[in-house]
């Protein structure tokens, strides 16, 4: 194994090549729309679905970006089953953008090998339809993080990550954009203030209410439309939703 093949920086990822994935079976548990498309947990995430479809006068926010709180509630797992449900509409193709450049992890639950992405688009190294790879998961496609840059914030403020998300938007029906937590870092409130609406991943029994609400703030402070909490319940078989706003 090449010595950089572990690090984010140095030479970084291979070029995306966006057919290579098309035959790759989604295999974890997680990603319970494609695990268990019949299963209780599925048809819970139809039914955020068809909340978030119904929220804004023209029928949908085609932009959406998945934060939370604090890591690991749920951010990644909940914007891939998203793009799941989404995509099971007829005509209806979404797009993952792993905009987690800390901690990428759309690839990793999907199976999939690092490669370039969003951060070499961002760079100007990679055209936007170089980065955009399909999925066996019918209408689900992704673009990956790519190769962590120095300054992961400075570029997704850019006017330039606003250019990536609107030839995204145009291209598909829908762009679910995962994010790092939110009280972590900026990131996840920069990239709302770009999208059509925010979705915030609450953990039950693990954050705190105060820092919900104080995410919550900063998120709108900044711009961003927040259209709801989706709870998540690591210990139970399903998944809770708390789709009254606020
Ligand atoms: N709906 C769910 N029900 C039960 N467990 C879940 C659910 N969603 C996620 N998990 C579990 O919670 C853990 C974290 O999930 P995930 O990677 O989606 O979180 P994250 O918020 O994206 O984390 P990070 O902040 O590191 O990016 C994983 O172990 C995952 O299996
Ligand atoms: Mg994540």
């Amino acid at each position: 194994m090449a010595k950089n093949d572990k690090k984010h920086n140095g030479p970084g990822f291979p070029p995306a090549v966006p057919d290579e994935s098309l035959n790759v079976p989604v295999l974890r548990e997680e990603i319970a729309t494609v695990f268990d498309p019949q299963g209780q947990i599925a048809e819970q995430f139809r039914a955020l679905r068809n909340s978030i479809q119904s929220m804004n006068a023209d029928g949908a926010s085609h932009t959406l970006v998945v934060t939370s709180a604090v890591p690991g509630e749920g951010k990644t797992v909940t914007a891939l089953n998203l793009a799941v449900s989404l995509s099971e509409l007829p005509g209806v193709h979404t797009l993952v953008l792993d905009a987690d450049m800390h901690e990428p992890s759309v690839e990793k639950y999907l199976g999939l090998p690092r490669r370039q992405g969003l951060a070499e688009v961002l760079a100007g190294q990679l055209t936007i339809d170089q980065a955009v790879r399909a999925t066996s998961i019918e209408g689900v496609s992704i673009m990956g993080a790519g190769t962590r840059p120095q300054n992961p914030s400075e570029l997704l403020g850019s006017d330039r990550m606003k250019a990536v998300i609107n030839h995204l938007r145009q291209n598909h029906s829908y762009v679910v954009i995962d994010t790092p937590a939110a009280l972590n870092v900026s990131d996840a409130s920069l990239l709302g203030s770009m999208a059509d609406g925010i979705l915030l991943v609450v953990k039950l029994g693990s954050t705190a209410r105060y820092h919900v609400q104080r995410t919550h703030n900063t998120l709108e402070a900044l711009g961003g439309n927040v259209l709801g909490t989706f709870l998540v319940d690591a210990n139970m078989p399903n998944i809770g939703k708390d789709y009254s706003r606020g």
